[in-house]
């Protein structure tokens, strides 16, 4: 089914932030050359994936999410990602030769600080049949948007 698809997609983009997030906390404690070979690879991710999947949750997930009264949680989360925005800027903007092991471990942290927010605070909030009411809504919308 179309909406169960979707939610495992979702889903499936959560553990992949938190396998990132682990694997750059590792990566923050190794040599600073190795922290800084990582630096494209990691902004890629941030700017590509990880920006759909933030643009896809304000833009989609949660105007829903507030009009089922999760506005404070929903609020807190969109911090977060402007958070790891700005994060990700400063990384950017690091010069070649910049030990970037703490900003690379700060990043690991809110990212796995913001999955863990949604996942204890925002998505249990809601049951199964819920989500997929919402999927449902969400596909509804955007068809009305984009006729
Ligand atoms: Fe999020």
């Amino acid at each position: 089914m179309e909406y169960d698809r979707m939610l495992a997609e979702l889903f499936g983009e959560e553990d992949r932030a938190r396998e990132m997030a682990t694997r750059l906390a590792e990566l923050a404690k190794r040599s600073p050359e190795s922290a800084a070979a990582e630096k494209s690879s990691l902004l890629a991710f941030i700017r590509g994936p990880m920006e759909r999947h933030f643009h896809y949750e304000e833009s989609a997930l949660f105007p829903q999410l507030e009009g089922r009264g999760l506005g404070a949680e929903v609020q807190v989360a969109v911090k977060q990602h402007d958070a790891l925005r700005g994060l990700a800027d400063k990384l950017a903007g690091a010069t070649a030769g910049e030990d970037v092991r703490g900003l690379i471990f700060d990043i690991a942290r809110l990212m796995l600080h913001h999955t863990n927010f949604e996942g204890d605070y925002i998505y249990p909030e809601l049951t199964h049949a819920d989500w997929r009411e919402l999927m449902k809504e969400t596909v509804e919308q955007k068809q009305t948007a984009n006729p």
